[in-house]
């Protein structure tokens, strides 16, 4: 198997006139847990959306453990597992049928489905809200929900956009837990945040992304000490805006 979960060579993103994405370079290796950093508008929305084939790139290469986003996107979808920044889970079904129906998409089997959706629930503390309305859950409980629908699949990549906003902390604190233990057992896991203490618990390495250029990408302790402290004042600054909010 490819050590390399993700590959991205000159990635270029334009909508229309707008250049968000200014060739990207960047290597993250199996099993790692990494953080994409930046401030609103950076592109990290837009990069994670096109690794998932959301979007189109413009130009460049991205590969998946070695598989061409595009060329190869069938095995390429069984490998990712998303949860997107917008709340999106259907409002019309329970949490538990949406599950069902979501690893039929997958192809799996639906005795298959069942045991994993139950295994997932119970795992997640959701087991008790399955015949919930999603749109019913508190911020909290939505977000794992979301996390749970995007490794139905048991994907080796899990991408999380922004997976902790409008989660409060005690609940943030839980899916910090649920996430750490996931990446321990093997599963390699990206994601995006505004938190910079998110980051330092959870991340091995992280980049920061700014107006569509990796500024830096190391490890979490080399790029706070390469940033001298702009960044910590610049993400404190973040951080208490997203507490005042
Ligand atoms: N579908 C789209 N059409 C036009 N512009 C877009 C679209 N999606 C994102 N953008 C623009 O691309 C830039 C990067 O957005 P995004 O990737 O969401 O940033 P981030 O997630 O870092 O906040 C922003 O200027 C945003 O307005
Ligand atoms: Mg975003």
């Amino acid at each position: 198997m490819n050590p390399f979960a993700l590959t991205i060579c000159n990635l270029h993103k334009n909508f229309h006139s707008l250049e968000v994405l200014k060739g990207i370079n960047l290597n993250i290796k199996s099993g790692m847990f990494f953080g994409l950093l930046g401030p609103n508008g950076a592109g990290k929305s837009t990069t994670i959306n096109i690794l998932a084939g959301l979007t189109l790139k413009s130009k460049g290469d991205v590969k998946i453990f070695g598989y061409d986003i595009e060329k190869d996107y069938k095995t390429v979808r069984q490998f990712i597992g998303l949860s997107q920044q917008e709340f999106n889970l259907d409002r019309f079904f329970t949490l538990h049928d949406l599950l069902l129906y979501q690893g039929g998409l997958y192809g799996l089997r639906q005795t298959e489905v069942k045991k994993r959706v139950e295994e997932l629930l119970q795992r997640f503390g959701l087991w008790e809200h399955r015949h919930q309305k999603p749109h019913r859950l508190s911020g909290g409980l939505k977000r794992r929900a979301m996390i749970v629908k995007a490794l139905i699949h048991d994907p080796k990549i899990l991408i999380l956009d922004e997976p902790t906003a409008g989660v409060d902390v005690e609940l943030r604190h839980d899916l910090w837990n649920y996430l750490k233990k996931l990446n321990r057992e093997g599963k390699t896991i990206i994601l995006t945040t505004h938190y910079l203490e998110e980051a330092k618990t959870l991340c091995d390495e992280i980049a920061i992304l700014l107006e569509g250029k990796i500024l830096i990408h190391d490890s979490i302790e080399k790029v706070i000490e390469h940033s001298k402290g702009d960044l910590i004042n610049y993400f404190i600054e973040e951080d208490q805006e997203q507490v005042h909010a």
